[in-house]
């Protein structure tokens, strides 16, 4: 029997991986060793959520606005704000930011947020999410698993210390009316590889899962950050 090699052993892991996230099934729960999980009892009245959001036609903004809906019924105090808005982020104990991938990272002025307050957010509990239009491809094909594989990785070169289920997924919106010209060719190139057609792709039982599994996190973790202190 032949058994693979290196190369091909690391494709098929990263393969697999990727599968898993995708489908959302989070592989370090699976193992029984979720950091995840709480370790504490959780005490939403802890939380002051702070969501930010960058986007550029308005379909991920009202991804944000939605998670802020959802957050308010279960009775955390939350805000949602763009990156244009002024934030003051003394008065919040756990950060979500969102914005879309633009060629293949994401958004450039929410890369340049992240970085001109890295020192406020590395205080805080943090998790993150990306829109694109590859997502939307179903099922996904192998190029699509490449390229949704390569926007993790940039993501994780952003966020070298986050876990990638801290960093949520989802697709997006396309809009061909919304879009200059050379946005539009750029997105009829990827919407054609994918045989995918302009269109709204969000789900929303997705984001909320994501959302649910990625606030027990945050709220975990600024408990046990009040438990230290
Ligand atoms: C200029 C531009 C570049 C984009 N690049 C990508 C890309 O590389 N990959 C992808 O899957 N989607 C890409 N998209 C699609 C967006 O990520 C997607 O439509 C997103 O939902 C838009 O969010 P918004 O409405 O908040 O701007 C691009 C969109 C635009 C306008």
């Amino acid at each position: 029997m032949k058994l693979m090699n290196r190369k091909e052993f690391l494709f098929i892991t990263k393969s697999l991986v990727c599968s898993l996230f995708y489908f959302g099934i989070n592989p370090l729960s699976l193992s029984g060793k979720s950091k995840d999980r709480p370790l504490v009892p959780l005490n939403t009245e802890l939380s002051k959520i702070q969501i930010i959001y960058a986007s550029f036609h308005g379909s991920t903004a009202q991804i944000a606005e939605y998670m802020g809906k959802k957050l308010e019924k279960i009775g955390i105090s939350v805000s949602v704000k763009s990156i244009d808005d002024d934030i003051d982020f003394t008065a919040c104990n756990g950060i979500i930011m969102g914005a879309p991938i633009h060629r293949g990272k994401w958004m450039t002025e929410a890369e340049e947020y992240i970085k001109k307050h890295s020192k406020k957010l590395e205080q805080l509990p943090f998790a993150c999410f990306y829109t694109c239009m590859s997502k939307a491809k179903q099922p996904p094909s192998k190029d699509t698993l490449d390229e949704l594989s390569s926007y993790q990785s940039a993501m994780a070169d952003l966020f070298p210390t986050l876990s990638p289920s801290h960093i949520g997924s989802f697709a997006g919106v396309l809009d061909y009316d919304k879009c200059s010209l050379p946005a539009k060719l750029v997105m009829w190139s990827i919407l054609s590889k994918n045989d995918l057609e302009a269109g709204d792709y969000r789900d929303w039982q997705a984001i909320e899962k994501w959302l649910s599994f990625t606030t027990n996190y945050l709220i975990s973790e600024n408990t046990l950050k009040q438990a230290k202190v």
